[in-house]
């Protein structure tokens, strides 16, 4: 029996800047972040949403057809979380109507904690191969205003169903892990906004790559030219071609430039116009291979390389199962980063500068996402969601 990914789909907001408004405003050149950091577009959550809403608006499609009997467990994965008590989970859990016997936990370690949780999934679904397990992943990266992480914001979210002879990806079961005690992105309970130290945090990403890598081929003995594809962690689309490089030295490997680019390529054309979602990024890039490689990828082994700072890394692999095509949610996608809206860069200000109130009053936040779920407004400290 095999177990892996049967089903995944994302969702971000319909709000996004493109970097050029963001160049223009600093009077830099465009391609710094067109091509230096290879982002084009990030995501901007409205006021009335947040990483439960998109969690939910990202299950949708994925539980279209599901017994949710069939679903023993939901795992939330998030840096964002919204209460320091209650998992994000749970009114996800709510807003979708699962069973009150399908059990609910939230997880965290910055980026890399769906990792986590897709590998716990598994692990009960191996005991339990008639049960499905929901992995949600979702975040809003958020940064300074002027700061150097300004340009990788974005939001998004991920749900991926975890099953028995899955009809996507079969994940192996071995992973190589690499965790080391450093600080090069963090945020204290008391910050909307993430720290970081950028080119530090660019260095360790590499290191504990390398270092999940030679865990991972000591254990199974694989070789990187056995690989067809990679799907990196990306805090950034140019990330995967410094991983890439950095892949390419570490395996002694012969392959010309583009050869090397052709296996990543396909991963990164959502995120390009996303941003960071942190959890979810990496699983954004699955969904982007599966949906634009423009090739059958049955039978193709793929490499993945989650990392969360602080820091947590893994990397694993997955074979995509024949039939897959069928099953990708490729047109939902498209129309969802088709029908965003553009915002200036004084409606981008308008909403990073919008806070949800701290006070316990009663309120009520402008309807301004599209998505299905909504974060209707706020009263004596409790979020009250609604759907559309
Ligand atoms: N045309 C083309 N390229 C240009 C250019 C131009 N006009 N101007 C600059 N560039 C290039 C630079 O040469 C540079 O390329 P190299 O990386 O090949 O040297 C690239 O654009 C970026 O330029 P800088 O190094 O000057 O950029 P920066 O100092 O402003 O910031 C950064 C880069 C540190 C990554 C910053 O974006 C940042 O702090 N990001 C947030 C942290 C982050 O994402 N870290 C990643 C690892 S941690 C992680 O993965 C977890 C997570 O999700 C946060």
């Amino acid at each position: 029996m095999s177990v892996g990914i049967d089903d995944i789909s994302f969702y971000t907001s319909n709000y996004f800047l493109d970097l050029k408004s963001l160049a223009d405003v600093h009077r830099i050149d465009k391609e710094k972040f067109y091509q230096g950091i290879g982002q084009e577009k990030m995501g901007i959550v409205a006021a009335d949403e947040d990483v439960v809403t998109m969690a939910a608006n990202a299950a949708l499609p994925v539980l279209e057809g599901v017994d949710p009997e069939t679903i023993s467990t939901l795992l939330f994965a998030t840096e964002t979380g919204i209460d320091q008590s209650k998992a994000g989970g749970v009114f996800v859990h709510g807003l979708l109507g699962l069973p009150s016997r399908c059990r609910v936990v939230e997880l965290k370690q910055a980026c890399y904690s769906a990792t986590a949780a897709i590998q716990m999934a598994c692990a009960l679904v191996a005991r339990e191969p008639e049960k499905k397990v929901l992995v949600l992943a979702s975040d809003i990266a958020r940064y300074d205003l002027n700061s150097s992480g300004e340009a990788t914001q974005g939001c998004g979210a991920v749900a991926i169903l975890i099953s028995a002879n899955p009809r996507l990806v079969e994940i192996q079961p071995h992973s190589g892990h690499y965790t080391e005690d450093v600080m090069d992105f963090w945020r204290p309970n008391y910050r909307s906004t993430a720290l970081v130290d950028g080119k530090y945090s660019t260095k360790i990403y590499l290191k504990a790559l390398k270092q999940a890598w030679l865990h991972y081929q000591e254990i199974t003995s694989t070789e990187f030219e056995s690989l067809d594809y990679l799907c990196y962690h990306l805090p950034f689309t140019r990330m995967a071609e410094k991983a890439q490089t950095q892949m390419a030295r570490i395996n002694k490997c012969d392959r010309d430039a583009e050869a090397l680019k052709a296996q990543v390529e396909p991963s990164l054309h959502y995120n390009r116009l996303i941003g960071n979602s942190y959890t979810a990024s990496m699983y954004v890039g699955l969904v982007s291979l599966l949906e634009n490689a423009g090739t059958d990828l049955a039978g193709k082994q793929i490499g993945f390389f989650s990392y969360g700072s602080g820091c947590v890394a893994e990397f694993f692999t997955g074979r995509v199962v024949e039939g897959y095509q069928r099953y990708l949610h490729r047109e939902r996608h498209q129309h969802l980063l088709a029908e965003r809206t553009e915002l200036s860069y004084a409606q981008y200000l308008e909403l990073y500068n919008f806070q949800h109130p701290t006070d316990g009053g009663e309120y009520t936040f402008p309807e301004q996402t599209t998505g299905r779920f909504r974060l209707g407004g706020m009263n004596q400290h409790k979020r009250l969601y609604c759907q559309r």
